[in-house]
């Protein structure tokens, strides 16, 4: 049995590579189905002979409890940018400095998330994401469910190489068609489902989403005997993975060069896929090394960005919206249009001063404009084609939600209420934002359905959900797992540092930034709730405007809100690096024992985030045991040593956990 397992991982991964790297089925589906089914049945029967290569691991059924860190052997590095014709110019003259006569590779700049994949002896062992260039997360089990990523390769070669996850345009609208069917929240554009679909611990929702990968930089050419960059692809094109080769173009003059970014700037529309640019790279791999890297490019390689794109379309309305400091803004509701690969229907028009200063009117056509990952904005509106119908903008002077009077300050209108529920919805979803409270499974519209409902005023009331599962378990599109997984996380959220909490009440001028200041320098709320606005002054980076807000918004009001939520169990201390806490200062702490309250990953935080170190034996140089129930031989030897033991409730209650 174990022969024809093998037999038919061969057959299934041959085909796999036919079907989707070389685009040339060879395969029915029937005959596919039965040899999956048949792998199925005997991998089933024997999980012991599950080969890493298996392409069972395509269907997505791995889930993992949370990523693993991966240190790059070699940094994996990004791109500097160009953005116009003198710019490239610059480049290609700083490169003929160092190299009189350089070939170029052109190549298409895929608007996904990069990733490094490892091959052992030909098989694929890891996928890791780019995190920071120098460390990133494992996300094997994701990438085996992207069928242009070859599982094995066709020599047994040990090798990483590096390309571009992405999603196709096709895929993504019919993803999002199918989101829109569910009233689930559609996705901003293929970049961003694509990199979603990678960042979870089930593989199921990877294998779902048609994701697909191009590959395109071999990081150590030189273990493979490979002179050139053109090489480096053509070799790996070999090995069976999936290269860009119908775009990918060795160019030998500045001119051959331009041409090629025009050519794509012309026709990138009909590409299947989003592009954001163009890659250059000089092609010999001894040009590269003479020319070296900066601390985070290399100067042998850049990038040309396209220029934001434009699009006209009609402006139905103008909509205002109440932002959760009370701002009132007036937004574009918009003819549906795509702009860079997502579909607008809505636009800024940031104020009443831009409106009124390019003279928007309801029915004009105006041009949009989308650049990276900003909003969209209205920019110019086509006068020519006025019918007379237009109707010219006039600003609102209540609130549109509450229909309080709006007060003006500088350019911008506030509506001043307390009450208005625009604000609150606004403030609720600030709180659960990831520098916030960093409260998972909420979307926008979740928040806001749940505020209609009844279930949530204000920030106390995340915490008394639980009190209502039974009832939101069977509001639609909830089920028991996702309800669970957001009061587990409301609960987590009790336990983080004081810096949070500030961002997330949303003191008026406290970014993320100053709460940390904040609460770095006070150290618990009721320090800071009891200061004075000289000593916030005197504090660096705290300037008059930051300690007028503050002093003010501790008022009665919100003052028995943050009593509500201390009586709940948030916490209200910080958790950051406290030099005062001499329990902990260099002192060697072990733990042992099953904790109840906390895990031990969250102990050993607590413990070095006090300044104290963690070891896993007992030794006379130990400061602390701490136990939990059922401690072994650990506890034993502090008792034998007279080590200081602290039982779980007395350490929870030094750092303030309870
Ligand atoms: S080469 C050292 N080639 O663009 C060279 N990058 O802004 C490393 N990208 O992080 C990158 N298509 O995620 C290269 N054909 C291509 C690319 C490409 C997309 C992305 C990649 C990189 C970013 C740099």
């Amino acid at each position: 049995m174990l022969e024809r397992m093998n037999e038919i991982i061969e057959i299934i991964n041959k085909a796999n590579y036919e079907y989707y790297t070389l685009d040339k089925p060879t395969l029915t589906d029937q005959e596919y189905d039965r040899y999956m089914g048949e792998l199925q049945k005997i991998e089933e029967k024997h999980p012991e002979w599950i080969r890493e290569d298996s392409p069972t691991h395509r269907v997505g059924n791995t889930v993992i409890d949370s990523f693993t860190k991966v240190t790059h052997r070699i940094p994996m590095l990004s791109l500097g940018n160009v953005f116009n014709e003198s710019e490239i110019l610059a480049f290609d003259e700083r490169v003929r400095k160092v190299i009189p006569n350089p070939e170029y590779v052109c190549e298409l700049k895929i608007d996904g998330l990069s990733v490094s994949l490892l091959y052992e002896n030909g098989v694929l062992v890891r996928g890791a994401t780019r995190g920071d260039g120098t460390t990133g997360e494992d996300i094997t089990h994701n990438v085996k469910t992207i069928k242009t990523i070859p599982l094995t390769l066709k020599e047994k070669v040990t090798i990483e190489v590096r390309g571009e996850i992405y999603m196709s345009k096709d895929s993504f609208y019919a993803l999002n068609e199918e989101r829109e069917r569910n009233h689930q929240e559609l996705l901003a554009n293929p970049r961003n489902a694509a990199a979603g679909s990678v960042r979870q611990l089930d593989s199921k929702i990877a294998a779902s989403r048609k994701l697909d990968c191009f590959i395109y930089h071999l990081p150590d050419p030189e273990n493979y005997h490979i002179k050139t960059h053109m090489e480096a692809l053509n070799y790996m094109k070999r090995l069976g993975l999936r290269t860009n080769e119908e775009n990918n173009k060795l160019v030998h003059s500045i001119d051959e060069l331009l041409e090629y970014i025009n050519y794509y700037t012309r026709h990138r529309q009909e590409l299947p896929y989003e592009i954001d640019g163009i890659v250059i790279k000089v092609n010999n791999l001894s040009d590269q090394q003479k020319l070296g890297y900066t601390v985070r490019t290399p100067r042998w390689a850049t990038a040309y960005k396209f220029p934001a794109e434009e699009v006209l379309t009609k402006l139905k309305e103008i909509k205002f919206t109440v932002g959760r400091t009370g701002q009132v803004t007036p937004n574009a509701i918009l003819e549906p249009v795509r702009l860079a690969g997502s579909l607008i229907s809505k636009a800024t028009l940031h104020n009443e001063d831009y409106v009124r200063s390019k003279d928007f009117r309801v029915g004009d056509i105006v041009a949009i404009r989308k650049a990276g990952d900003v909003i969209p904005e209205v920019i110019s509106v086509k006068e020519e084609r006025r019918t007379g119908k237009e109707i010219p903008f006039e600003m609102i002077q209540n609130c549109p939600i509450c229909n309080h009077p709006l007060v003006q300050k500088d350019a911008a209108y506030y509506c001043v209420n307390p009450h208005c529920p625009a604000k609150k919805i606004e403030a609720l979803i600030h709180y659960t934002s990831r520098n916030a409270m960093n409260i998972d499974g909420f979307g926008d519209r979740i928040i806001e359905d749940f505020y209609n409902m009844g279930y949530l005023k204000d920030f106390p009331d995340f915490y008394h959900l639980k009190e209502f599962k039974e009832e939101l378990m069977e509001l639609e599109g909830f089920g028991e797992k996702s309800i669970q997984n957001l009061l587990d996380s409301i609960e987590e959220s009790k336990k983080n540092s004081l810096e949070r909490l500030l961002f997330g009440i949303g003191i008026r001028h406290v970014g993320s930034k100053t709460a940390k200041i904040l609460a770095s320098y006070f150290k618990d709320i009721d320090s800071l709730m009891n200061t004075d606005f000289d000593t916030l002054v005197s504090i660096k980076d705290i300037g008059v405007i930051i300690a007028e807000s503050v002093t003010m918004y501790f008022d009665e009001f919100h003052k028995e809100m943050i009593e509500k939520l201390r009586q709940l169990g948030v916490n209200m201390k910080y958790l950051g690096v406290v030099t005062t806490d001499e329990n902990f200062e260099n002192k060697t702490f072990v733990l042992t024992g099953t904790l109840d309250h906390i895990t031990r990953e969250r102990a050993k935080e607590i413990i070095e985030s006090k300044g104290g170190k963690t070891s896993s034996s007992v030794s006379k140089k130990t400061d602390v045991v701490i136990v939990g129930h059922d401690a072994g031989s650990k506890y034993q030897k502090a008792l034998d040593l007279q080590i200081p033991i602290w039982e779980e409730e007395e350490f929870l209650n030094r750092v303030g956990e309870i």
